[in-house]
């Protein structure tokens, strides 16, 4: 099987359904986020801080690069990773791409207590949140082969839609 990977944004549940698909299916699990962090020895937040968004973006793109050559992994993609378009065709090529679908009212509630998103400095509420999804919606859709709304539905339940839908 090619790669699944799952987009959507921060705080949509791509890491858990991640975990969970890996435990269901076998297929490697990828932390796009935590390859980074550990290839830079530094948070997220610090490779913002220190080397800078398109730094950041470019590592993104590397590292997709490589995983396109690898297939049989769950990838839990970044939330920003279809900002590029090469990252999208390359995602397509390699694989099938899962959106995963969630209000901005259920993003703040997972991500309230968190600071780990340097996208959300400062800027952790209800409306920045609608506003900056409603900016991304657009790439989200085009990119996915298949959307799942999560909101209210369990880990379980989700994975069990992504394989039903593969
Ligand atoms: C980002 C999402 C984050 C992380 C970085 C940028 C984004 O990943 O890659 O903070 O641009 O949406 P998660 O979606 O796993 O939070």
């Amino acid at each position: 099987m090619n790669n699944i990977y799952l987009i959507g944004f921060m705080g949509s549940g791509k890491s858990a359904v991640c975990a969970r698909l890996h435990e269901l299916t076998g297929m490697e699990r990828v932390e796009m986020d935590a390859i980074l962090a550990d290839q830079e020895k530094m948070s997220i937040n610090d490779i913002f801080a220190t080397k800078g968004e398109t730094y950041f973006r470019d590592k993104e793109t590397e590292l997709i690069t490589q995983l396109s050559f690898e297939g049989r992994k769950a990838v839990s993609c970044g939330g920003g990773a279809i900002l590029r378009d090469e990252n999208v065709r390359i995602m397509k090529e390699s694989g099938r791409i899962i959106l995963l679908s969630a209000s901005p009212e259920t993003i703040y509630e997972r991500l309230k207590d968190f600071d780990d998103r340097p996208l959300l400095h400062g800027k952790m509420n209800v409306p920045y949140i609608a506003e900056l999804m409603e900016k991304r919606r657009p790439r989200y859709e085009a990119a996915a082969d298949y959307t799942v709304d999560v909101n209210g539905k369990s880990v379980d339940d989700i994975c069990r839609e992504i394989l039903d839908l593969l």
